[in-house]
């Protein structure tokens, strides 16, 4: 089904709703109208019954006799009130003007009071009955007027609502249309930018009417979504340009070291010796492309990790023991100051043993000869606290809030030398935040670094 556009549907609405609104109106002022007219003419009706009662009631006592005649003359004073008809209670007429003459209209015998409408020859009529008691008798008096001029006002007002209500609609419509035209170009022209937009120039942004309403802040929550998606894909082209360039060096190397060893006649322990600097290649290769799809699938929120209770003091000790033996390569002093109560947290004892790795790995890595790297374990406040604490060259403030991010690295010669892509410190933090936790570090340079790592315990 074809959707109708937002403009078409305002004004559809608006129209609609004007019509009703119309109507009720019109509906409303007529019944209003009648009811006050019909009410009006009761008034002049019972002002009528009431001068005929005075004179009756005068007549019947002083000279009942002359009740006709009396009437007569009382009416002929009154001539465009030419409707009046009085009878006795048994119906025998006492006095009948010439228009109730003619028109013949019957006087109904049971209610002692009632007010209607009734046609005649063609004439609407308004008609009035009341009882009278005399001394001796009951009396009827009719009294009615026409109601011809009234309602021609009536339906003349009709004519004019009836008519008027079309082409108040056809203006409205025009107009509706015109506004919600005006009311939705902004959309249209933000749907145009946005249209506008696609990788290359991620960079643009919509402009952004400084008019305060619904508008503006779509607006800006559109330049607000560019500017994160900017960000991510700018992240995203950064790392596969970071990655490419990472795995060509030792690809280079590889492809050189071979040409080489092919191209000259050599000896069995050249092509050994050779051979043994392509493995060493190959191994910091693949430890490249196990880091870049381990956060690939991080990001990609494929990577599952287990949900099991973990000792952390267990994990620690044993990632401590790599540690170790680090470090004596180094000629470093090891110390470990780990909590001897048990600290449990939910998660994945191998993510977790590879992120205290990293930090170790980096400890004994950025120290000099001579140098101690301290490991700790404490718990407080319902989290633990891995601490990594090195004598080291320390991390510079300018570098210091970028250390986390993808390949960075504080000295790219040094940091390579040390085989390092700067990769450790971003799969760190991952680990640390899939388990709800955090790393922070502070550092001076030339004197050394802290890491800590806190985890929430898991609660019993
Ligand atoms: N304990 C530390 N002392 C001094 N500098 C550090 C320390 N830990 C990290 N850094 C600095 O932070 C950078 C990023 O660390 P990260 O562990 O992410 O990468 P890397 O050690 O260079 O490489 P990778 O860990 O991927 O092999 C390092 O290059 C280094 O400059
Ligand atoms: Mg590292």
């Amino acid at each position: 089904m074809k959707r109708v556009s937002i403009r078409l549907r305002l004004t559809a609405w608006y129209v609609a709703i004007l019509f009703a609104s119309l109507s009720l109106f019109g509906i409303a002022a007529f019944v209003v109208m009648e009811k006050g007219i019909e009410k009006s003419v009761d008034e002049t009706l019972e002002g009528q019954v009431e001068g005929v009662e005075e004179v009756m009631g005068r007549v019947l006592q002083a000279e009942p006799g002359r009740l006709r005649d009396e009437l007569r003359e009382h009416q002929e004073l009154r001539e465009q009130a030419d409707f009046l008809q009085v009878c006795d209670q048994n119906g025998r007429w006492i006095y009948r003007s010439r228009l109730m003459t003619s028109h013949n209209l019957p006087v109904p015998a049971t209610a002692n009071y009632a007010a209607y409408n009734v046609e005649s020859n063609g004439l609407p009529l308004r008609v009035l009955v009341r009882e009278m008691n005399g001394s001796q008798d009951r009396y009827r008096i009719q009294v009615a007027m026409p109601m011809d001029d009234f309602y021609d006002a009536v339906d003349q007002f009709k004519w004019v609502v009836l008519l008027l209500t079309p082409l108040v609609l056809v203006v409205a419509t025009g107009g509706g249309y015109w506004l919600s035209r005006r009311a939705l170009a902004p959309v249209d022209q933000i749907t145009r930018a946005t249209q506008e937009i696609n990788s290359r120039n991620l960079a643009k942004r919509l402009d952004v009417p400084r008019s305060g309403d619904e508008l503006q802040r779509l607006s800006q929550t559109l330049n607000g979504m560019l500017g994160r998606l900017e960000a991510s894909f700018n992240r995203i082209t950064q790392f596969t340009a970071d990655a490419s360039h990472e795995l060509r060096t030792p690809l280079a190397l590889m492809r050189t070291t071979t040409e080489v060893s092919l191209r000259t006649s050599q000896t069995v322990s050249d092509y050994r010796e050779s051979q043994e600097e392509v493995l060493v290649e190959l191994e910091k290769t693949s430890s490249l492309v196990e880091k870049l799809m381990l956060l690939a699938r991080a990001d990609a929120g494929v990577e599952s990790l287990q949900r099991l209770p973990v000792n952390l003091a267990d994990c620690l000790r044993e990632a401590c023991k790599d540690g170790q033996v680090l470090s004596e390569t180094k000629q470093l002093s090891f110390q470990q100051k780990i909590d001897s109560s048990t600290l449990v947290v939910e998660g994945d004892s191998q993510a977790l043993h590879r992120l205290f790795l990293i930090l170790i790995d980096n400890a004994v890595k950025y120290t000099r000869s001579g140098g101690s790297v301290t490991v700790g374990l404490t718990g407080r406040d319902g989290s633990a606290i891995a601490e990594f604490r090195d004598s080291g060259i320390g991390i510079s403030t300018q570098d210091l809030p970028n250390i986390f991010d993808r390949f960075y690295r504080a000295d790219k010669a040094r940091s390579r030398e040390f085989g390092g892509v700067g990769l450790g410190l971003s799969i760190a933090r991952w680990v640390a935040e899939a388990h709800r936790g955090s790393i922070e570090v502070q550092s001076t340079p030339g004197s050394g670094s802290v890491f800590r790592v806190r985890l929430p315990l898991l609660q019993s």
